[in-house]
Formats: C-alpha cells, sequence, structure tokens
C-alpha cells in the first residue's frame, strides 16, 4: 500500500490518498489549536498520542459492535481509515455540564445532567462552529430528518460504550465531540478521532483534566496528562 498525494491538510491532521483504494491515510500532527486555530503551538508527541489513543478507542468500539472508519494503525503517528463522505456537523453528547453548555446556560462546570444530550454544531471554522438544531440541519440539508435520527442514536449508544470504557479506566467521560460520515454503500460510519482533544475527561477521584483543557486553559503540559489517559486504556486490555 502506497501513501499518496497530500489531499487536506487541518488543524490536527493530514489526509493522503491510497491509489486504488477508498482508503485515507492520516497523519496525526503535533499541533495544537484553541480559540479555533487562534492559539496555535506544536507540542512534540501530541500526535502519536492522539493516534495510539484513537486507535485504541476505535479498537475497543469495534469489539463493541460500534464500526467506524478506522481499518488500521499503520505507526505510532499514522492510521489508515475508509473515506467516507463527511456531514459537514459536528455531533456533541453531553453527561456532565462543562465548557460552553456551562457558559452558554449558567449550569455550573461538573453539575450531572438528568440524560445525556446530543448536540449539532456546523462545521464552519469561518463561523465558529456555530450551535444549530435539528430543523437548521434538515433545512441546510445537512442531513435528512431519519440520519438526524440515526446520528442521534448513534451518537449515544457510542456514549454508553465509552462511558463504561473510561469509568473501568477511572475516569468521568464529561463530554465529547463525534463525526460521521457516508461510505460507498452509504452506510453512516464514526469518522474523525476520539481522542483528550475531543473528549473532556475527569479523573473520577480527584476531578482532575485529563484534556485539552489543559492547554485551553493554560493548567500544564498536555503529554503527560494525554500519556496518563493512553496508559489507563492500554492497561484495561491486560
Ligand atoms: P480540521 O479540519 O477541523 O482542522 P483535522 O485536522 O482533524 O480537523 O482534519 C481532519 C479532517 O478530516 C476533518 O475535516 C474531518 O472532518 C475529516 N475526516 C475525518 N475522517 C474522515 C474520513 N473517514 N473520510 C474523509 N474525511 C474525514
Ligand atoms: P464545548 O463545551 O466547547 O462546546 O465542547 C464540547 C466537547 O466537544 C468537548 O469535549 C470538546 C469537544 N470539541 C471539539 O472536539 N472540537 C471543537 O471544535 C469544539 C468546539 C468542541
Amino acid at each position: 500500500m502506497d501513501k499518496g498525494h497530500l489531499l487536506y491538510e487541518g488543524k490536527a491532521k493530514a489526509l493522503y490518498s491510497i491509489p486504488e483504494q477508498n482508503w485515507l491515510w492520516v497523519e496525526y500532527k503535533d499541533q495544537a489549536t484553541a480559540g479555533n486555530g487562534e492559539r496555535k503551538e506544536s507540542i512534540s508527541g501530541k500526535g502519536q498520542l492522539n493516534n495510539l489513543i484513537t486507535s485504541v478507542i476505535f479498537e475497543y468500539l469495534s469489539s463493541e459492535g460500534i464500526p467506524s472508519h478506522f481499518i488500521k494503525k499503520l505507526s505510532d503517528t499514522e492510521q489508515v481509515i475508509e473515506k467516507v463522505d463527511m456531514f459537514n456537523l459536528e455531533v456533541v453528547v453531553r453527561n456532565v455540564a462543562a465548557g460552553s453548555f456551562s457558559r452558554r446556560l449558567g449550569v455550573s462546570e461538573g453539575t450531572v445532567l438528568s440524560k445525556p444530550i446530543v448536540e449539532f454544531y456546523l462545521k464552519d471554522d469561518d463561523l465558529n462552529d456555530p450551535f444549530i438544531n435539528d430543523a437548521h440541519v434538515t433545512a441546510l440539508n445537512l442531513a435528512d430528518e431519519a440520519e438526524v435520527s440515526e446520528l442521534k442514536t448513534k451518537a449515544l449508544e457510542i456514549n454508553h460504550a465509552l462511558k463504561k470504557m473510561f469509568d473501568k479506566a477511572d475516569i468521568t467521560l464529561i463530554d465529547f465531540k463525534l463525526e460521521f460520515g457516508k461510505n460507498s454503500d452509504g452506510t453512516i460510519l464514526l469518522a474523525d478521532e476520539i481522542s483528550p482533544d475531543t473528549c473532556r475527561l475527569w479523573d473520577k477521584n480527584t476531578n482532575n483534566r485529563l484534556d485539552k483543557d489543559v492547554f485551553r486553559h493554560n493548567t500544564g503540559d498536555i503529554i503527560p496528562v494525554y500519556q496518563e489517559v493512553l496508559d489507563r486504556l492500554t492497561q484495561l486490555n491486560k
């Protein structure tokens, strides 16, 4: 299998074609961004940790009957994934109030929600990924009604599986962001990444932050924190 040409370079990953396959070669970068790219830093080892953590999580989800675009890990910083036609949406699931939810609604960080919430955001950096509802999603043809319903069901199933896994690792899954796409058969597949960049993860006993909020709020070095997440998840398989 050969690495083809660069198709897209984003904030966290670069995507390359794989000639004669409907697959992509992904490179996880060391770049960390906050505030929609306003703050940018290169943090050595971040790409490797996110690639390894995402790989462990997608393998776990597959073992729980939840397929994704993940095909295989190629190296410490590279993966092969199935190319999909992405929904231009970020799907956020929240179990506990934090971040923009707390700011917008005045709910204290750490308040446990009586049931998980699924939210949609339009994936558009120029507009700062605005919060939208189901009516916006269907009226703007970002997904049809059946797809909206399927995205929500899948997001909640993934939440159920992830909460179980993180709980065993003594981590509370506060919230996280998912992206989905459709493969060549029209099947909706979980795509992109699931890592401490895209989740809020709090230590179950101390509530210490084990995620990108450490970078967003400048409270420390993310490398030992992400390494801790990887070590705890790897330990579960032993
Ligand atoms: P961003 O585009 O927000 O800067 P990244 O640097 O993570 O983010 O870039 C990865 C890009 O690849 C994202 O835009 C994401 O939507 C897209 N993507 C993720 N998985 C797939 C896939 N299986 N097929 C096609 N595109 C994908
Ligand atoms: P928020 O509280 O800032 O809306 O974030 C909710 C979750 O989504 C949190 O776990 C971080 C994640 N997220 C991303 O992965 N990418 C983004 O662009 C945003 C805004 C949030």
